[in-house]
């Protein structure tokens, strides 16, 4: 494994943490070998208990993938045809496929313009009769408010259901992300704060029997073996994936910590040299965990062509997401249609992630600002923004992309 070339600042470099920990990744490798365990294994359980108890919850249940987390997490909560689900409009749309897997009748909602996070008035607005659950996106790193979500669990009669995929380890108003709502649903794809070197993923919960229906529906439906009560499937955490997240979990809250260091000094030197671009709020404090660093640009800035500039100064960005989910083609026939968020598409079309992970220096935060300065001033006085080329406003880009 070899690092970036310096002078390159990648989007995510996984070599800063991974390289310190081969030596024990490959004994891990040695020591499944000899066990034998490749299936369910005691480094599954060692796992699930040490992720649980990490992040304040009682029951850990590995799986195969987040996407799973969130589609067997939702059943086992009781959801499922005849029911419906709020749910952010902005957020990865593997959300939206938990639910949907499920039969739930998916309801999309804003977000707040300031911090991307579901916006829980709007929310209030879409509850139905049927409506059995709302889903928190702990977007970016940071929790939706505990306390509000627990006040909205209440005045609705309805489960907060948490997608923590990008929060481990994230705290607000004293809670931990996956110990807030009735379970909770965790992944570990690579390039995530905690990240296995391939796919992952968990469901947390305090409550003993969703975490006994999780462990029969990943299980192809058995609470025994050869004994099927329900319609289940194969989802089970890789063995071999549990051994390496258990080594790399102790490490988790300084690589957290980092992140957070890291969005301050962007933070400040935004602050000072480009004010017009303004980082999404932080509510949290040191309970952020930063998994994107996400700002808002000037609505007049032609983001493709910041991104290629940015490219060319040696910096690689993000976009997270460019089509909010109730635009995806895929989910036409769910009825919404280019307007209904106006919030969430201004900020599909207006934010960039900036680099972070742990490794990433302060100087390289320093020439990632410097570039961006660098590349919108160019932008500005070639003219190439959306006041000069006259086409690209937000909603007609959207329109564009559709
Ligand atoms: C918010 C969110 N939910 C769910 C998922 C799905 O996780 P996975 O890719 O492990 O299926 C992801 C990650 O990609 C995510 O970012």
């Amino acid at each position: 494994m070899t690092s970036a070339a310096p002078s390159k600042i990648p989007f995510v470099d996984l070599h800063p943490q991974h390289e310190p920990l081969q030596g024990e990744f490959e004994q891990a490798f040695q020591g499944l070998l000899s066990r034998g365990d490749f299936v369910m294994g005691k480094a599954v359980e060692d796992f699930e208990t040490a992720f649980a108890t990490a992040s304040g919850a009682s029951y850990g249940v590995g799986v195969a993938c987040g996407t799973d987390a969130l589609a067997l997490g939702l059943q086992a909560c009781g959801l499922g045809p005849n029911t419906s689900v709020l749910l952010p409009t902005n957020t990865f749309v593997a959300t939206l496929i938990g639910v949907l897997r499920t039969g739930a009748t998916p309801i999309l909602v804003d977000c707040d313009p300031e911090t991307g996070l579901i916006d829980l008035d709007a929310a209030a607005d879409t509850v139905r009769e049927d409506t059995h659950a709302l889903i928190a996106v702990h977007l970016y790193g940071q929790m939706v408010s505990p306390k509000a979500l627990l006040a909205f669990s209440a005045a609705h009669d309805l489960m907060i259901f948490e997608d923590a995929a990008q929060a481990h380890l994230a705290q607000r108003e004293g809670f931990r992300a996956g110990s807030v709502g009735i379970a909770a649903a965790f992944s570990f794809y690579p390039s995530k704060n905690l990240g296995a070197l391939g796919d992952g993923g968990m469901v947390l919960t305090a409550q003993p029997e969703v975490s006994d229906r999780m462990r029969c529906l990943r299980n192809y439906g058995a609470p025994r073996k050869y004994f099927h009560t329900e319609l289940g499937t194969n989802s089970r955490l890789d063995t071999i994936q549990a051994s390496l997240l258990n080594i790399k979990l102790p490490h988790l809250e300084g690589w957290n910590r980092d992140r957070n260091r890291l969005a301050q000094h962007y933070d400040a030197l935004l602050a000072e040299q480009l004010p017009q671009v303004r980082p999404l709020v932080n509510h949290s404090g040191d309970g952020h965990v930063y998994h994107l660093y996400v700002a808002l640009l000037p609505q007049q800035i032609e983001r493709k062509q910041l991104q290629a500039d940015l490219e060319d100064r040696g910096v690689q960005s993000g976009v997270h997401y460019p089509l909010p989910c109730h635009l995806q083609p895929a989910f036409r026939d769910l009825g919404y249609s280019l307007g209904d968020f106006p919030h969430a598409e201004r900020h599909s079309q207006s934010m960039i992630s900036l680099p972070m992970y742990p490794g990433l220096g302060k100087q390289q935060v320093e020439k990632v600002v410097e570039a961006l300065v660098d590349a919108i001033q160019e932008q500005a006085s070639s003219g190439l923004d959306s006041r000069e080329t006259g086409s690209l406003s937000n909603g007609l880009q959207l329109k564009a992309q559709l």
